[in-house]
């Protein structure tokens, strides 16, 4: 069979940093192919020479068995290439209709309410096919939460009918059942004979999917495989020092003599069965929240830090006094520190330095944020955190998007803190420097900060927290203490509203 598209002994720099060092790949139609490797391997550059987006150094490329000059976007979207980037590319301030077809009006008719209807069309039909079908798409996308955004994404690639389809990290963001509805959209795709190329870090979505894997390492091609490959082969591929084993160490939590018994935080939600569930937080606790989006989670993390203007709707005790944290400003001051989910449009700074956003943090909870210099070692702290990275001066844009997370962890691990409200904190990060992230996490917990964990990896979830709390439809459904793999199947029951049917059926 004729590749689709061929790129031969392809190489990219980018001043110093060799992205790519003579890469070649094909790419057939009707198969996922997987592109794997850790953060700042060249995926991402991958993807991008493919969508026309960068242009290689050297290299020649092939499409549809012709050699070709290089695609510029234009011409990888006449080509029939679609693209959903790592980092959303969506105009936040537009609506979700207006995203769709940016860039791509359906036809030139200029009865612009006949072309309008249309599109409206389009766009239900489309947005059905992600899960989106029922959201109002008069509003602007920047008001979804980071999931749905990478839906519309999702959906903006799927209405150009690619031949082509280049998913760099498109799950980062997902639940667990959104991806579930992701992987049967690829291979109803695959089956119509799309090309995809899939970027991903989730090793068992590379198991489920992959008809060919590729492994990157440091620019270069390590192999590309056909045929599908277990858990296993894939983890040894990839050369690290192995998946993190999903488990929870033992753990001794942090007593502090003057305040023993207050928790760090505390708040009561309502539970599925009517009654209520007291969610606590004690010094040197992990306390998860896993539901799908939607499931009241991410609200809660808001709440907690302060960047909800519903704040007073969740009463908070923060080492035991009702407090209101109802600015970031005032959840920093208390100690309190954010994560949010979606680092591209939360968080980063993007035209200013690595070290810069490193310290984009106070030097302690009462003094403002300011951008100048801290006298501090940011190559100590990058390397702590293992960042990829060529000098601390260079923008952070010029990072891999693992490695712009890990600076996000570095900023808050460097602060003067005493909770943490995490969302999904190693979205995006490959698995070996996953391990490494966890370790950080509980060397925190090891000197008596908390963490507040949403977290849509229920391995992590499992491996880090004390307790979970599964919610669904804003409500705590149940709480696992001490949990293990042993409850995984009961954990992703709770969370799609099984546990709750069947409770009714009971009652009933
Ligand atoms: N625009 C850019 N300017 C400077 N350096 C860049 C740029 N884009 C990528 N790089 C560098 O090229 C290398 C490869 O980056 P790339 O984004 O392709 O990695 P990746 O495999 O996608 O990683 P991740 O898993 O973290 O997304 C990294 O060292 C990165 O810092
Ligand atoms: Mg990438």
């Amino acid at each position: 069979m004729t590749p689709l598209l061929r790129l031969v002994d392809v190489s990219k720099s980018f001043g110093a940093t060799r992205a790519l060092r003579g890469v070649s790949i094909d790419i057939f139609p009707g198969e996922i192919h997987c592109i794997i490797g850790e953060n700042g391997a060249g995926k991402s550059t991958l993807g991008r020479i493919c969508g026309g987006f960068v242009r290689p150094d050297t290299g020649s490329f092939w499409y549809d068995g012709n050699e070709v000059p290089f695609f510029s976007p234009e011409e990888a979207r006449a080509a029939g290439l679609a693209m959903v980037f790592q980092e959303l590319s969506l105009a936040p301030d537009l609506s979700i209709q207006d995203n769709l077809f940016l860039g791509a009006e359906p036809t030139r008719n200029p009865l612009r309410v006949l072309r309008r209807s249309k599109e409206r069309l389009d766009c239900r039909s489309v947005l059905d096919a992600v899960g989106l079908g029922r959201i109002d798409i008069r509003q602007p996308v920047g008001q979804l939460p980071p999931g749905q955004q990478q839906l519309v994404e999702i959906s903006k690639a799927l209405a150009r009918k690619p031949k082509i389809l280049v998913l760099d990290e498109p799950s980062a963001m997902l639940s667990l059942a959104e991806r579930k509805h992701l992987h049967g959209i690829m291979a109803e795709l695959r089956a119509n004979g799309t090309a995809i190329v899939f970027v991903t870090h989730h090793v068992s979505e590379v198991a489920e999917l992959a008809d060919r894997v590729t492994v990157l390492r440091n620019g270069a091609l390590v192999e590309s495989i056909a045929g599908r490959q277990t858990v296993d082969q894939i983890v040894e591929r990839l050369g690290g020092g192995g998946m993190p084993a999903p488990h929870r160490p033992q753990r001794q939590l942090v007593q502090h003599a003057d305040n023993a018994t207050a928790d760090l935080l505390s708040f009561v939600v309502p539970r599925l069965d009517g009654s209520t569930e007291a969610i606590r937080i004690a010094p040197g606790e992990v306390v998860g929240l896993y539901g799908v989006i939607g499931c009241g989670s991410e609200r809660i993390a808001s709440i907690v830090s302060g960047q909800a203007s519903d704040a007073a709707s969740v009463a908070l005790e923060v080492e035991g006094q009702k407090i209101a944290v109802n600015t970031p400003v005032r959840a920093r001051k208390l100690g309190i520190g954010h994560l949010p989910n979606g680092r591209a449009s939360n968080g980063i700074l993007p035209t200013r330095s690595i070290s810069e956003n490193l310290y984009l943090r106070p030097r302690s909870r009462n003094q403002r944020v300011t951008l100048a210099p801290t006298g501090g070692d940011p190559d100590k702290e990058l390397s702590e955190i293992g960042v990829r990275y060529g000098n601390a001066k260079d923008l952070i844009t010029s990072l891999s998007g693992g490695n712009q997370q890990k600076v996000l962890i570095g900023r808050l691990l460097g602060s003067d803190l005493r909770l943490l409200v995490l969302e999904e904190p190693t979205a995006g990060i490959d698995i070996a420097a996953k391990a490494d992230v966890h370790n950080l996490l509980r060397k925190c917990t090891g000197k008596g900060w908390g963490i507040l964990l949403v977290s849509s990896d229920l391995d992590e979830a499992i491996a880090l927290s004390d307790r979970i709390h599964t919610m669904f439809d804003g409500q705590c459904v149940r709480t696992y203490s001490a949990p293990t793999t042993g409850d995984m199947s009961s954990i992703s029951a709770d969370v799609v509203g099984a546990t709750h049917a069947k409770d009714r059926e009971e009652v009933l």
